[in-house]
């Protein structure tokens, strides 16, 4: 059971308890929009991951703006999103056991469902679930492309796994998954096109074999925040899956952009609000946001328009603010709003998200509330 939204609609922000995940609502705006219009101009389809934010709401204003359709990581987080009335899904990842491969021939009774394979044992099982479950499902084959995760090597054995596809009646060959995970995080642009123009050479490399072998590629589908432009501009990639860009973390706002429209001109729009529960001495105050409240993976937090206070040593359920010399102390009972250094593992530590309108403003007040569909959906 979801526990209950911690504000309630229209309330001021001062209102909302904490821990809560915000979301800034203008700022998600302005991301969404950027993003739809630079794929528009980058001439790609756009298939943003909905690992981020597990979110149908978000989902289907992502698809009203013109994307395809979104990605998926899990068969729960498909079925939470299918279930709210998404129609197009991509699982950008290899599902191994039997009762999940059957959930996900069963979602394809409901929406349009691709997924991807980098073993050809998995083709014998997916068809035969396809086919007792009467649906089609696209299937697109995992090129290893530097981020030594999933995947074939790039060159001839995407070939063997097309046809074993094309053997297999409610499979579709739909074509190359290329997503280099790593290269999103590389900091100077330069770094990150050195690593796309090789992973390119490597997709050149395997669609030279499937198409010697007769097999068209149709989509080659990958990128994220970080690289989406060069993947859009390469002549190779015809759709590109960014995630983050919703709600940019602290970590990928430590990425040099690449131009002006790069990853960092996106806005950070999620936030963790805080309150500080504690301050019995003058140097730290603490806040009832810890390991549970945040994903610390790539970080701690940073405090919202307060560059000179840090967060520090979280454990469970609290966190321990420090202040430079001469910083404004914060008050017993204020709230804070921290940026998470990583946002997709943060969403998955709440029921809900409380949109919020006119962020840092005095007339800042809660607009909405949106469950996080996929919440738990690790499945
Ligand atoms: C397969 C795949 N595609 C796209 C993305 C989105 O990347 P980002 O959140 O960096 O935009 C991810 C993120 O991990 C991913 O695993």
């Amino acid at each position: 059971m979801p526990t209950l939204p911690p504000a309630d609609i229209g309330a001021p922000v001062s209102e909302i308890d904490t821990p809560a995940l915000i979301v800034d609502l203008d700022a998600l705006t302005r991301n969404l929009d950027k993003m739809a219009a630079l794929a528009r101009k980058l001439g790609v389809r756009l298939r943003p991951h909905a690992k981020t934010h597990k979110s149908s709401v978000i989902a289907a204003r992502q698809i009203a703006l013109g994307a395809v359709g979104v990605c998926c990581q899990k068969v729960s987080e498909a079925e939470a999103l299918v279930g709210d009335g998404i129609g197009d899904v991509l699982v950008t990842n290899e599902i191994v056991g039997a009762r999940k491969i059957a959930r996900l021939a069963h979602l394809a009774r409901q929406a349009r469902i691709g997924v991807c394979i980098d073993q050809v044992e998995s083709i014998a099982l997916l068809a035969d679930a396809a086919q007792g479950a009467g649906s089609q499902i696209d299937v697109l084959i995992e090129v290893d492309v530097g981020a030594r995760r999933c995947g074939v090597a790039p060159g001839a054995a995407a070939s063997k796994l097309a046809a074993q596809i094309a053997r297999s009646p409610n499979l579709r060959f739909a074509g190359l998954q290329a997503y280099h995970g790593a290269a999103q995080h590389f900091r100077s642009p330069d770094e990150r096109s050195a690593a796309i123009e090789a992973a390119k050479a490597g997709v050149v490399e395997t669609i030279r074999h499937l198409t010697a072998a007769g097999f068209a590629c149709e989509t080659v589908t990958g990128a994220g925040t970080g690289t989406f432009q060069i993947e859009g501009r390469s002549g190779v990639w015809n759709e590109v899956q960014p995630g983050s860009y919703v709600f940019m973390d602290r970590d990928y706002a430590k990425n040099t952009p690449d131009d002006t429209h790069g990853a960092a001109a996106f806005d950070h729009a999620l936030f963790v609000m805080a309150t500080v529960m504690s301050m019995t001495t003058s140097d730290q105050a603490v806040v009832d946001a810890g390991h549970k409240a945040l994903s610390n993976d790539s970080g701690f937090p940073a405090v919202w328009q307060r560059p000179d206070i840090s967060y520090h040593r979280p454990s469970d359920e609290h966190g321990v603010l420090t202040f430079v010399d001469g910083a404004q102390r914060l008050a017993w009972g204020e709230k804070v709003l921290l940026i998470p250094g990583h946002c997709d593992p943060t969403v998955n530590l709440y029921d809900w998200y409380v949109g919020v309108c006119g962020l840092g403003r005095p007339s800042a007040h809660v607009e909405a509330l949106w469950p996080v569909t996929g919440r738990g959906a690790v499945i």
